[in-house]
Parts: structure tokens; sequence; C-alpha cells
């Protein structure tokens, strides 16, 4: 049944200052470019999905760690305006904001770097903190921009107060397997499925399999244009995707995790949860920027719509 009241999500991760260079093809190695444009915004990829998930109309506490220069100010500056609850953010004297440096080019495909300082110091105390929400939580979202030991220590939280946990394995690295059982919903990319499979070439659905540990465990897959592919030990499905004008992908693997994470909370099918999660993605695809490109939840209902 879909629940009326507005859903609480969790989301454990990243805020990084985006550096974002335009241009019109990304430069090879060794070579130096003109960009056409040059714009600083809001990114992180646990801020992004903070951000998109309150959009979407969630309940959002977002927990992570800045600096204490101005670039965080562009954080607190950015939830106060977003609606979403900032109380467990904590600043770091020692360390500086995550910094992301992007490149975009004309076709929307873009390379980022990211530099993650305080991001990687967040500690047990800093999630301690924030147990009350995370047990009262309907979602806990989680990625890899922030130290392993806080994600898992937070996963285990979640698990233990029965919340539903979402791990989005980006940027990926090799994950233990006692980690990877304890997300309810894995996400990653093709490319993220391939290193936490050990880079074997495994076709997507035997990849995707490898890494499910119960039967309660959903692998779900994002392949870009292609939309995405759900796996469970029960069975498996496939979710097409949006035919929309890509202007810019940066942030379209955050809102499609938001979208899912609200759809979830919300009590749908992950069917429908696929189809929301993949408006979200199609309409941040629409616009430049990362946070900024972030969806609404009246444009990604207006999407299904026209679908129908
Ligand atoms: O997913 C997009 C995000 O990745 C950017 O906002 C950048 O900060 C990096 O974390």
């Amino acid at each position: 049944m879909v629940s009326m009241t507005r859903p609480k999500i969790v989301v454990l991760g990243s805020f990084n200052a985006d550096l974002v260079m335009y241009v019109d093809r990304l430069p090879a190695p060794g070579e130096t470019i003109s960009g056409r444009r040059f714009a600083t915004g809001p990114g992180g990829k646990g801020s992004n999905q903070a951000v998109a998930a309150a959009r979407l109309d969630g309940d959002v506490t977002f927990v992570g760690r800045v600096g204490i220069d101005s670039f965080a100010n562009i954080g607190f500056e950015l939830w106060q305006k977003e609606g979403v609850k900032s109380d467990y953010v904590s600043r770091d004297s020692a360390r500086a904001t995550g910094i992301a440096s992007i490149a975009v080019e004309e076709s929307g495909e873009n390379i980022i770097m990211v530099a993650l300082g305080a991001n990687l110091a967040v500690t047990h105390g800093d999630i301690d903190a924030a147990a009350a929400v995370i047990e009262r939580a309907d979602v806990l979202m989680v990625q890899l921009e922030t130290n392993l030991d806080a994600v898992e220590y937070a996963l285990r939280a979640a698990k233990k107060a029965g919340v539903i946990t979402i791990l989005n394995p980006a940027p990926a690295v090799p994950l233990p397997a006692e980690m990877l059982a304890l997300a309810d919903f894995l996400t990653p990319n093709q490319t993220e499925l391939q290193t936490l499979t050990g880079n074997q070439g495994l076709s997507v659905p035997d990849a995707a399999r490898s890494l499910i540990s119960s039967e309660k465990q959903t692998v779900v897959v994002t392949l870009g244009a292609q939309g995405a592919a759900w796996f469970r030990r029960a069975g498996q499905g496939s979710s097409s995707a949006y035919k929309v004008n890509v202007m810019d992908a940066v942030g379209a693997g955050d809102a499609f995790n938001a979208g899912l994470a609200v759809a979830l909370a919300e009590g749908m099918e992950l069917p429908e949860a696929l189809a929301f999660a993949g408006a979200a993605a199609a309409v941040s695809v629409t616009r430049p920027g990362a946070a900024a490109s972030m969806p609404y939840r009246n444009e990604v209902d207006e999407l299904l719509q026209r679908r129908g």
C-alpha cells in the first residue's frame, strides 16, 4: 500500500563543491583545450541524493562531514534552501571540504575527479549522534565517497532497526561480502558492477546474481540509455529508459537512487519504483549541474503520466 505521509529518508554521504568546466569535447591525456563556460556549484553523491529525495517529497536528513572553509557554506545554504535537515553534518577543522573537478562535453558525457577531504573522516560518533533518526527512517541510503567503516557502521545500525538499506556503490571499490550483505538494494552501474565482481568480464545477469546473498536482497543495475535491470534470487526484470534530450549527465545516478529511495519508502512495488527512479534520472539529465539538476516531484509525475 502506498503511504500518505512523507517518507523518512536518511542519506549518509558526501558533499563536494563541484568545479565544472563545460567543453566541446573531453581532452585526451596531455592535451590542453579551452572551456566554453565554468561554474561552481553544490555536488557530492550523498548531498545530491539528499536534495533529490527532498524535491521528490521525502522528509530527508543528511549525515556527513565538511571542512570549516567557505566551500562548506555552499552546502549549508543548499540544505537550508532545499529543506534537507543538516543537524548531523559535522565540521572538521583539520580537513578540507570535498572538491570535485568535473568536465562536461557537448554530448553530456563527463569525467569527474574528487578530492574527498572531510568526507573520508566521518566517525562512528557522527553516526551514533544520528542513531535515533536512522532508526526511525524508512530508508537509509549510502554511497562510497565516505570512509567505508562509517558506511558499514551506518548500514548495521539501520539493518538492526529494520530500516530498508540502499547501497549505491559509487565510486566502486571491491567490497567485503559482509558489507554487501547489509544492503537490501545494491545499485551499481555497469562499470561499478564489474569492479564489485573483480573485473572478470561476467555478463550483467551473472555478475549481478553473484552479488546476491539472500532471498531479500535486490541488485539494481543502471544501464544508462538502456534503463535499468533488477535481479533477485527469485527473479529478474527490467525497466526501459525515458527518451529525453541529454544536456548534462552529472548526477543522473544520484537522481535515480533518490527516486528509488522515495518510491520504496512510499511502499511502491519494484517495477513501479524503478519507473519512478528512471523518470527522476531522466529529468536530471535535461539540465546542467549536479544538485541544481535534481528533479522535482511534479516533473517526475508528469513524465510518468506522459509515458502512461
Ligand atoms: O554523482 C555526481 C557527483 O559525483 C558530483 O556532484 C561530484 O561531486 C561527484 O561526487
